[in-house]
């Protein structure tokens, strides 16, 4: 076992109910880098990350944080040992402030910590302490998922899951989000397994990327490697987009 791996994803096959989404799909990722996990809208790529996390049913297969066995492990315990989650659609509080906002982000640590720990987080992201008492309704989309991110980080994962931080934002908060936030966070020490749509800027900030399709990991490589297939449209767009162009 490598122990620089923060995280390994082992032949994971999982889904709902009776019905297995992502299959036999295995990630490794290292300690302060960026895995982006890509795919078509519908891949199975958010069914990963909710496996990991209890949200999802996993079939077979092993978790391992930190040379650790997790499969399995419920959620909060996850959050303990290391593994910091922020779906898809971050549930920040809209009308909390920022700083009230990384509070509810606190419930896990001993009271006496939760300032000096919100101090760190405000500290690794500057552009967020003068707007700490602001109401998060009034901030801008990227300023509302570095909010989300941020009170992920307040626990000090080793691991960091991002289901697309960038979604629903401008190209410019998007921009932001990848090449500040989600760089800082990988520069400070925590692995980020990110699942993103906006496969280039993604393959842009990444050390290795995985292409899921249909459930099941097509290809996997550095980003470089990854640019250079010509059959990088189809993969990224999807079986349908392509026939939809190919056919025109
Ligand atoms: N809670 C759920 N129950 C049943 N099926 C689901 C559920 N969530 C997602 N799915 C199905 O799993 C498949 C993959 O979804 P998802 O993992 O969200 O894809 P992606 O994140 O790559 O867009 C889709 O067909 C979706 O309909
Ligand atoms: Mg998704």
């Amino acid at each position: 076992m490598d122990a620089a791996h923060a995280l390994e994803i082992r032949s994971l096959t999982a889904g709902y109910q009776d019905a297995p989404v992502a299959v036999d799909v295995s990630v490794q990722l290292a300690t302060s880098t960026i895995a982006a996990l890509l795919g078509p809208n519908g891949a199975g790529k958010s069914t990963v990350l909710k496996a990991l996390v209890g949200e999802a049913r996993v079939f077979s297969g092993t978790v391992i944080l930190q040379g650790q066995d997790v499969t399995g492990v419920p959620a909060e315990r996850l959050a303990k040992k290391g593994l910091g989650y922020v779906p898809q659609n971050d549930n920040v509080f809209p009308s909390l402030s920022v700083y009230e906002n990384l509070e509810m982000g606190a419930y896990l640590i001993p009271r006496r910590q939760v300032r000096s720990r919100i101090d760190a987080v405000l500290d690794q992201f500057p552009s967020l302490r003068p707007l700490s008492r602001r109401e998060v309704s009034r901030l801008s989309g990227g300023e509302r998922r570095l909010v989300a991110i941020a009170r992920a980080l307040l626990l000090s994962p080793a691991v960091l899951l991002l289901d697309e931080p960038t979604a629903n934002l401008s190209p410019m908060n998007a921009s932001l989000v990848l090449t500040e936030y989600v760089t800082q966070v990988a520069e400070s020490g925590t692995g980020v397994l990110l699942v993103e749509q906006r496969a280039k800027e993604a393959l842009g900030i990444a050390h290795h990327a995985y292409v899921l399709s249909s459930g099941r990991i097509e290809v996997s490589g550095p980003p470089s490697a990854l640019l250079e297939r010509e059959d990088i449209g189809r993969l990224f767009l999807g079986e349908t987009a392509r026939r939809a162009a190919v056919e025109g």
